[in-house]
């Protein structure tokens, strides 16, 4: 197994890239201008033994040799280049070789890592829980102790992200295809969700549209559902509203959530599906997201045949949209 390396891995990196960039301008140069000069020479000896002397006159010699100069010229070029390419690209290779043994350790270590904390977390809520039922806390004790099991929930959350992600990377997560109801699956997942709203102050109004059939993975359609409800009801003013409507057109299923919050600057909109992205770092880090729930979501629904797109405009909220195709009949 490669050992991780240490950043000096990008500083050799570069200075071998330009090294590679400057020998093939190098080698272009020299190789091109001696093949160049070579033939010049030989052209110009056969004209000194006078060669256009014998019925070829000085005007016929100059044409067939500057066109017999032209496609060994070409050929040559051609053959230069392809070399220097194919060698350009396996010290390349060579080259980026640390670099990619780095990352793939990185992400050894995440999978590694949240696997290994599991196990403790489970162990931990199990006990909060045992802890939370037993009689005779006080009731700050008991506050502790809720709070304790809410940081456990949220890092259990995050740690089930970070497994997703490396299942995701090395081509493990699995997909199901099943025929469900996206419009009673919002529903759902609004009212699930409706305690957390009522907390911080935001009604949310989904809509009784009757049904929007959808093909897909519905466990991973309801954990894209989740992190878009939390979201907009985190960036929720209180007193505000989130609207979740669901809607059938075009052999296509879709579900908007629209809240009325701060929205997103243009330039992050897209940024948003980045993996560990998280525009307000302070507040995001305050309520402990990792920047990972809309990255996987995206990834979900576009491996469903679906999509997540975001439209925000600063001061008046955001809309996300999530779709899915419609079963074949
Ligand atoms: N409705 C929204 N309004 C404004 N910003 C949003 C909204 N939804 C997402 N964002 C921005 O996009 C970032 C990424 O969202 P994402 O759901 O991927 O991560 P997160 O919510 O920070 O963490 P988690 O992994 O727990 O979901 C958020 O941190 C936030 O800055
Ligand atoms: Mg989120």
């Amino acid at each position: 197994m490669a050992e991780p390396r240490s950043p000096d891995v990008f500083a050799r990196a570069r200075f071998r890239l330009a090294l590679l960039f400057a020998g093939i301008v190098v080698i272009l140069v020299v190789v091109s201008g001696f093949i160049t000069y070579l033939n010049v020479r030989s052209d110009l000896q056969t004209a000194a033994r006078g060669a256009f002397s014998s019925g070829e006159t000085e005007q016929e010699f100059v044409t067939r040799s500057l066109s017999s100069f032209r496609w060994r010229l070409l050929a040559v070029d051609g053959a230069i280049i392809l070399a220097v390419g194919i060698g350009g690209l396996l010290y390349a290779r060579s080259t980026l070789r640390p670099i990619r043994d780095n990352v793939a350790a990185q992400k050894r270590f995440i999978a590694d890592a949240s696997h290994e904390l599991r196990t403790p977390l489970t162990i931990m809520k199990t006990d909060f829980e045992v802890a939370m039922r037993a009689p005779g806390f006080a009731e700050e004790a008991r506050s502790v102790l809720r709070s304790g099991l809410e940081e456990v929930d949220r890092m259990t959350g995050m740690v089930e992200d970070l497994l997703t992600l490396s299942r995701i990377d090395a081509h493990q997560e699995q997909l199901v295809d099943e025929r469900f109801d996206l419009a009673g699956l919002a529903r759902q997942t609004a009212q699930k969700l409706a305690g957390l709203a009522a907390e911080s102050g935001v009604t949310v109004q989904a809509d009784a549209a009757d049904s929007a059939p959808a093909a897909g993975d519905e466990r991973h359609t309801r954990r894209a559902l989740v992190n878009v409800l939390k979201n907009a009801l985190e960036h929720s003013p209180p007193g505000g509203t989130v609207e979740v409507r669901a809607a059938v057109a075009g052999g296509v299923s879709s579900v908007t959530v629209t809240d009325h919050g701060e929205g997103i600057p243009p330039g992050e909109v897209e940024h948003i599906f980045d993996r560990f992205y998280r525009a307000d770092l302070s507040r995001s880090q305050e309520r402990g997201g990792s920047g990972l729930g809309l990255a996987i979501a995206r990834w979900a629904l576009r491996r469903m045949g679906g999509d997540l797109v975001a439209e925000s405009t600063v001061g008046s909220g955001t809309r996300m949209t999530l779709t899915l195709p419609t079963p074949r009949s």
